[in-house]
């Protein structure tokens, strides 16, 4: 009998802290050896001349999620999660959204059901609060809680997700006592109607002007508005898909008075500004950059590499939002009632393939991050801020053996033609990159292999958080 299933011979590991040449023993979906010369095994992967990196985690997805406006999401489980096998992470975490007027409860269980069986990630789940009612704030997320799904997102904008400030306050009390942790997406909401209304008037409805509404400085405001809650109420929070140095500030602000509040950042807001919404000639192209908040400018791409080398963010997220540009019967961006108005345009964009070779491309190849920055921001934070540690998000003996061989080397152009996920366009479309995964495995199994997905494989599944 070997000793190992698989040894991964021959790579530079690197960690959030560490950078060194060993090979990796695997048994039974664990690291169970990490030294040298290490043979007995059935299968071995060569990986010299790659970084051997832990599999990504991917801490904000959003994947066939309901909508309230007849457009669909591009992705389910088993698109989503080949993308994202196909891009480098291994672990993935989408969000069960209550509709309101519904259980959150039944949305946990209706998106269990969507999953299972349809996943080549391993995906835990975020809950997403939009009606927290008596019973909701009472039962079932206290219950859910305890149960393992200990992080959740609310929003301060969209009409059909929105919380009031009392509301805010009221889930933060139960975070506080249940020692959940709260996602907030700071946006506010009548400064962007106020905006919008005034556009709209002057008849300025082309997707460009979705940026110029969803100001920065209503970012700025609700984060700062939302920072103050949690510190009325002492609870942490995680701000999240952050823009630019206006809401970083807010954030840097916070953490100098000891405030536990983390901040989350996206690759859209290091590769694309709010030029990119005026499409071709402030056509309706524009509305495939269409997201909250806005790509904004290239000062607030600088911002945010500040940020993304001195700590004021703590993960790198996807914010994988995705619709196809033409959706049948006007399920996608480019549908009738988005034509009057860009606030009808669906907000979100595709990039759960995408989100590694980005920021690796521009932050580790073009000298800004470490690679053991890198693999923090994308694997190893998340995965402790998510409760996944340390079976998740690094390469420790006793972990799940999720591993990406990284060629940092491959020179790539991102088109939509090599991509895996359910839209039909990506907002990268043309943009070069150096650096792309090469093989991924998942618990021990090789799931992408010279990039080439496993696709009838699915060999993940939820993660149980209350039994890490
Ligand atoms: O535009 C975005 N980001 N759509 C997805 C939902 C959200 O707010 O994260
Ligand atoms: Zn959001
Ligand atoms: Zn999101």
């Amino acid at each position: 009998m070997s000793e190992f299933d698989l040894v991964v011979r021959g790579g530079t590991i690197v960690t959030a802290s560490d950078r060194f040449r060993a090979d990796l023993g695997i048994r039974d979906g664990r690291i169970v050896q990490i030294g040298h010369d290490l043979s007995g095994a059935r299968e071995v992967l060569d990986a010299t001349g790659r970084l051997v990196l832990p599999g990504g985690v991917d801490a904000h997805v959003h994947l066939a999620q309901p909508t309230s406006d007849g457009t669909i999401m591009a992705d389910d489980f088993d698109s989503g999660t080949r993308a994202a096998a196909a891009g480098g992470s291994t672990t993935v975490l989408p969000f069960a959204l209550q509709e309101k007027g519904k259980s959150l409860r039944e949305a946990v269980r209706d998106y269990h059901a969507k999953a299972e069986g349809n996943c080549h990630v391993d995906v835990a789940f975020h809950l997403i609060v939009s009606d927290p009612t008596p019973q909701v704030l009472g039962q079932e997320l206290p219950a859910l809680i305890r149960d393992g799904y200990s992080s959740f997102k609310v929003f301060m904008t969209y009409d059909d997700l929105r919380l009031t400030d009392a509301e805010l306050l009221d889930v933060f009390e139960v975070a506080r006592r249940e020692k959940a942790l709260v996602m907030v997406h700071a946006e506010g909401h009548d400064a962007i109607r106020h905006i919008t209304r005034k556009l709209e008037a002057a008849g300025q409805t082309a997707p460009y002007y979705h940026a110029i509404a969803h100001s920065e400085i209503a970012e700025r405001e609700a984060t700062h508005r939302a920072i103050s809650h949690a510190q009325l109420v002492d609870v942490p929070i995680v701000i999240v898909h952050v823009s630019g140095r206006d809401p970083m500030e807010q954030i840097q602000w916070a953490r100098k008075r000891g405030l536990r509040v983390h901040a989350e950042t996206c690759p859209q807001y290091i590769a694309l500004t709010r030029d990119d919404l005026k499409g071709l000639n402030m056509d309706f192209e524009g509305a495939k950059y269409v997201c909250s908040p806005p790509p904004r400018d290239t000062a607030a791409q600088e911002a945010i590499w500040e940020g993304l080398r001195d700590g004021t963010f703590d993960l790198f997220s996807s914010d994988h939002a995705p619709f196809r540009y033409q959706g049948e019967a006007g399920t996608g961006k480019d549908n009738p009632r988005a034509r009057t108005s860009f606030k009808w345009v669906p907000n979100g964009i595709p990039g759960i393939e995408t989100r590694l070779p980005i920021l690796f491309s521009e932050g580790v190849s073009k000298g800004r991050i470490s690679i053991e920055r890198f693999v923090e921001l994308t694997a190893t934070n998340p995965a402790k801020l998510y409760g996944l540690y340390p079976r998740k998000g690094s390469i420790v003996v006793g972990g799940d053996a999720d591993l990406v061989l990284w060629d940092p080397e491959e020179a790539r152009t991102i088109t939509q033609g090599d991509l895996h996920h359910g839209s039909d366009y990506t907002p990268y479309e043309g943009m070069q990159v150096t650096g792309w995964p090469q093989v991924v495995v998942l618990k021990g199994q090789v799931v992408v292999r010279n990039g080439v997905v496993d696709t009838d494989a699915r060999r993940g599944g939820h993660i149980d958080r209350t039994a890490i």
